[in-house]
Order: C-alpha cells, then sequence, then structure tokens
C-alpha cells in the first residue's frame, strides 16, 4: 500500500459556530479557533476540517453559501482567516475546508440573477423545471422533508433544492459553473489550504429526466435517492475536476457520500482512479440503528451488524482504496451517548469507543467535544432547537401531523443534529467558556462536569488517551497501514481484531457492552509474550491473555509479535 501523509494523519473536525466565541456576541468565530489551536497541538491532531465559514444567512448553518469567496461576518474577515491558516501552519497542522458546491444559498448572486426570468444569464446555473399538472415537476422528497421543489412566481416555474428550500441545487451539466467551482477551488488552494471534505458529493449528478420516484404507498413524496446519488455522469465530473484542480496540489480530499457501498467507494476512492482520497460511508451512522422509515425510525442496534459492516469496509478496500474513520460529526448524535453508556461509564465507554475506531485502518475524524466524553444534550423546549432539520421535523410531524409531541421530542433527543452543536465545554464557567455573551444555542448542562480544564487536569481523562492512541498512530507504521482481520465474528459484546504488518501483529479488544465477558485468544495467535500497549482500565503486570474476564467496556490493545 502506498503510503500518504493523509493516511498517517488524525484529523479534527471543527465546527466553528460552536467552538470558541472570541468577542461576545456568543458565536463561535475564525479568532476564537485561532486561540485554541495549542489546545489541538497538545491533542496532537494533524489536520483540521473545518465546516463552512463561508459568507451565508445560514439557513442551514453555513452550508447554505452566498458567496465562496468571503467569509461570513459573524466569524471574521479574510485577514482573521490568513491569520489562522499561518497559525496553525506554524503549528505544523494542515487545513481543510469545506467545499459546498452541491448547491448555494438563494441570496448568491448566481441564484438572485437565475429567478429572474427564463432568458437570465444565470437561469441555467440551476435545475428549473415547470409544473406537472398543476404540481411539483416530480415527487421527490427533500432531505430536509416536504417536496424537493419550490414554485417561484417570477417564472412560475419551479427549482430543485435536496436540502432546505433556501439550498437550491447548482446544475453540474452546465459547463459554466463547473468552471466556477473549479475556479474557486483554486482560489483556496493557492491561499495555501490542504484540502476539502466535499459536501454531498455524490449527489452533483442528476438522472436526465428527473423521473418520479416508485411510490407503492401512494404517499404525497418520497425518496429519490436512486435518481441523484451516484448520478450517471458524477465520475466525470470528479475526473474532470481532479484533472483541473485537485491533481496540481499536495492535498487531501474526502468525499461526503452518502448511500455509497464499498464498490462505489472503490470508483471515488480507488488509487488509481484520479478521483478523490477517501469518501465518508454511512453504513454505521444511517442503516445500523434506523429502520425502514429512515433516520427518527430508531432501533435497537446489534454489535453483529456493527462488526459485519466495518469489517466489510476494511477487507473490501484494502490496498485499494483508503478508508474514513468515524462516529460523529455536526449531523449526527454524539458517539458517547449512541453507542456507549453517557452515565456510568461513559469515560470508560468514550475510551472503549475511541480505541475501536483509531485501531482501524483509515484516516480517523474526531469531532469536537468527542475527545473530552461530550454527549447528546435533552432540551425540553422546540424552542431551545435551532437546526432547520429539526424544525421541519417538528412542523411536518407535530404542528402538521398531529403527532404526539413527546415521541417526536424523544426521536429528536436520540438523533438530532443539534446534539453535536451546542457549545464547545471549554471550562465550568458560565457558558462554559464558550462565550462571555449569550450563546447561539444553549450549552449542555453538563458542562460543569464534562469540560477541557477537567479534562487537562486528570491524567486518566479521554483527553489523555486520544492523545495516546494519537502518538501510538505516529509511532507504529502497523497501526496506519496494517492489515485488519476480524476474529471472534460471532461474539455479540466483543469486538476483536488484529492489525498485521509484515512480522508484527497488534490484537485489539474492546468490550461494548456493561457485561464482563470472557475474551479467549484464539489457538492461531501468539501468546507468548503479549505487550500492552495501551488499555482504559489498569492491567495487572503479566495477565494471562489467553483468557481475559473484562470490565465493563473495557478496551486493551496488544502487540503480540
Ligand atoms: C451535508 C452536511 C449537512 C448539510 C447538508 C447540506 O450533509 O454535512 O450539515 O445540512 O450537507 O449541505
Ligand atoms: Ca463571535
Amino acid at each position: 500500500m502506498k503510503r500518504a501523509w493523509w493516511k498517517e494523519a488524525v484529523v479534527y473536525q471543527i465546527y466553528p459556530r460552536s467552538f470558541m466565541d472570541s468577542n461576545g456576541d456568543g458565536i463561535g468565530d475564525l479568532k476564537g479557533i485561532t486561540s485554541k489551536l495549542d489546545y489541538l497541538k497538545q491533542l496532537g491532531v494533524d489536520v483540521v476540517w473545518l465546516s463552512p465559514v463561508y459568507k451565508s444567512p445560514n439557513d442551514d448553518n453555513g452550508y447554505d453559501i452566498s458567496d465562496y469567496r468571503t467569509i461570513m461576518d459573524e466569524f471574521g474577515t479574510m485577514e482573521d482567516f490568513d491569520e489562522m491558516l499561518e497559525a496553525m501552519h506554524a503549528r505544523g497542522i494542515k487545513l481543510v475546508m469545506d467545499l459546498v458546491a452541491n448547491h448555494t444559498s438563494d441570496e448568491h448572486p448566481w441564484f438572485i440573477e437565475s429567478r429572474k426570468s427564463k432568458d437570465n444569464p444565470y437561469r441555467d446555473y440551476y435545475i428549473w423545471r415547470p409544473g406537472k399538472d398543476g404540481a411539483e415537476p416530480n415527487n421527490w422528497l427533500s432531505y430536509f422533508g416536504g417536496s424537493a421543489w419550490q414554485y417561484d412566481e417570477t417564472t412560475g416555474e419551479y427549482y430543485l433544492h435536496l436540502f432546505s428550500k433556501r439550498q437550491p441545487d447548482l446544475n453540474w451539466e452546465n459547463p459554466k459553473v463547473r468552471d466556477e467551482i473549479y475556479d474557486m477551488m483554486t482560489f483556496w488552494l493557492d491561499k495555501g489550504i490542504d484540502g476539502f471534505r466535499m459536501d454531498v458529493i455524490n449527489a452533483i449528478s442528476k438522472v436526465e429526466g428527473l423521473p418520479d420516484a416508485p411510490n407503492p404507498n401512494g404517499e404525497k413524496y418520497v425518496w429519490g435517492g436512486q435518481y441523484f446519488l451516484n448520478g450517471p455522469k458524477v465520475h466525470d465530473y470528479l475526473q474532470e475536476m481532479h484533472e483541473r484542480v485537485l491533481s496540481k496540489y499536495d492535498i487531501m480530499t474526502v468525499g461526503e457520500t452518502g448511500g455509497v457501498t464499498t464498490q462505489d467507494a472503490l470508483l471515488y476512492a480507488g488509487e488509481e482512479r484520479r478521483e478523490l482520497n477517501m469518501v465518508f460511508q454511512f453504513e454505521h451512522t444511517e442503516k445500523l440503528d434506523s429502520g425502514p422509515g429512515g433516520k427518527w425510525d430508531i432501533r435497537p442496534w446489534k454489535l453483529t451488524d456493527l462488526k459485519a459492516i466495518m469489517s466489510r469496509w476494511q477487507y473490501d478496500l484494502h490496498g485499494k482504496a483508503w478508508n474514513s474513520l468515524y462516529l460523529n460529526n455536526h449531523d449526527q448524535p454524539r458517539s458517547v451517548s449512541r453507542w456507549g453508556d453517557d452515565k456510568r461509564y461513559r469515560v470508560e465507554s468514550a475510551k472503549m469507543l475511541a480505541t475501536f475506531l483509531h485501531m482501524q485502518q483509515g484516516t480517523p475524524f474526531i469531532y469536537q467535544g468527542e475527545e473530552i466524553g461530550m454527549t447528546n444534550v435533552q432540551f425540553d423546549s422546540i424552542e431551545d432547537y435551532r437546526d432547520v432539520e429539526i424544525h421541519n421535523l417538528w412542523q411536518d410531524r407535530v404542528v402538521r401531523g398531529g403527532q404526539d409531541p413527546d415521541v417526536v421530542m424523544r426521536a429528536i433527543h436520540a438523533k438530532g443534529r443539534d446534539n453535536a452543536r451546542t457549545p464547545m465545554q471549554w471550562d465550568d464557567s458560565e457558558n462554559a467558556g464558550f462565550t462571555t455573551g449569550t450563546p447561539w444555542i444553549k450549552v449542555n448542562p453538563n458542562y460543569k462536569e464534562i469540560n477541557v480544564k477537567n479534562a487537562l487536569a486528570d491524567p486518566q481523562s479521554i483527553f489523555y488517551y486520544y492523545q495516546s492512541l494519537i502518538r501510538l498512530r505516529h509511532e507504529h507504521p502497523v497501526v496506519v497501514y496494517g492489515r485488519y482481520d476480524l476474529i471472534l465474528e460471532d461474539h455479540p459484546e466483543i469486538y476483536a481484531f488484529t492489525r498485521t504488518l509484515g512480522d508484527e501483529c497488534w490484537l485489539v479488544i474492546n468490550n461494548f457492552f456493561s457485561g464482563t465477558p470472557v475474551f479467549e485468544l484464539p489457538d492461531h495467535l501468539p501468546s507468548e509474550a503479549p505487550q500492552l500497549m495501551i488499555s482504559n482500565y489498569e492491567v495487572p503486570e503479566n495477565d494471562d491473555i489467553r483468557r481475559i474476564q473484562l470490565r465493563p467496556y473495557e478496551s486493551r490493545v496488544y502487540r503480540l509479535s
């Protein structure tokens, strides 16, 4: 397997609105980020992925961009950006920016022009269609609920928006749109940034004719992903993008690609394909604990299913493409609340989840606050939520749909995106040290206990555990490049695997629950001279690894040879 700096790196995702506020307006900003770079350096991460900081009316917190080349007023100025980038580079930290190119804001000048008239030169920058029998051009459901089409009175046509109605989809069929995007990417790369995380990049090519999706239950709007995810021209576009832009720089690219299989991923990220370096897959975050009704149809999950998913990605990509590894981000609930125990065993389970993830093959992504074990939040009132997706859901189900508000609120508590968007908890002072003003979204009330200050003061904290995991990766090529092999495949509580590079073999053991199951070492693995590399409990010296009674959420990593 070819070596590359981005394979050896650990990435830290910053959601700028919630990271650190420098001027007391309650909104995180670039100067706030710059002020915390020493903290990230101490953690040991190599790369920061910054969620969007471009000019935006914030219908979807910056994922609706009205000017790709200007910094959002609330976040600061281009000077602040340049200063931040320089300060990162001075510390050996690279910067990956969010590229949101499937859609813009409805306040982007292109869209303002586009909606003016059918013969406006910008008309074809977006996807406009006449209605069909007095209704929307097709029956597609938007990601955020309701129709994916919005009627526009000025010209009497509809425009497509896969996300909110304030996020019109760009028309990638139009070569001028592609030129604009490539120019804009070049602008940022020439500033010296180190790569892009590409928002919903596998949605940019829609199937010709935009056909209705099958609708067996006669619903008003239905999921039409098969007509816009991994569409017919997506690989042509990405190869063109690679040729025209990406190939000219030594950068890292990761595509956000909902609904991809490993076979799709080999096309996006295959080593020889000249498209992207990696993709984010969603099988463990979207399928594992959801029923047929989708995200809000919450089901218990099974460890054997998690193993099957993760292992398939490990095996199918090995030697051919590179995995990204993540358990949460700004769109997902907090990992310790979802897969661990955010009460009694919060610290143990957060460390266990980190071990499980960081010991796989791929590039790990840490989401801000994960390194101190931040948890989901339970606001009682819908008024305290800020996310457009949550508010659309509430309107749809409670206000218009008459569903039980308690049931919908429980789903929001479990899966809502604002779980990940409450302010970063820096200390136990008011508003967790995030702001001196009123935060744009309430702080999680558990900040007095869970915060960076406490974590840095406690040698046994989750923070220092992450620091050790990152150090192991930097010091041992087996952690980066070693082959992954699952063991104890059917065990319902223990997730164990080995990593092998040349003669070196590491064993990773994770107890995923609060029980105390016995780990039995498979016969083919050597037990003579195990060396403990990391663990989340004290381990007696010379413990016999052939049979280990595990403690709740216990993790151990041994070097076997
Ligand atoms: C991606 C982003 C999400 C955003 C959506 C639309 O899924 O991660 O936050 O709402 O794209 O841009
Ligand atoms: Ca601010």
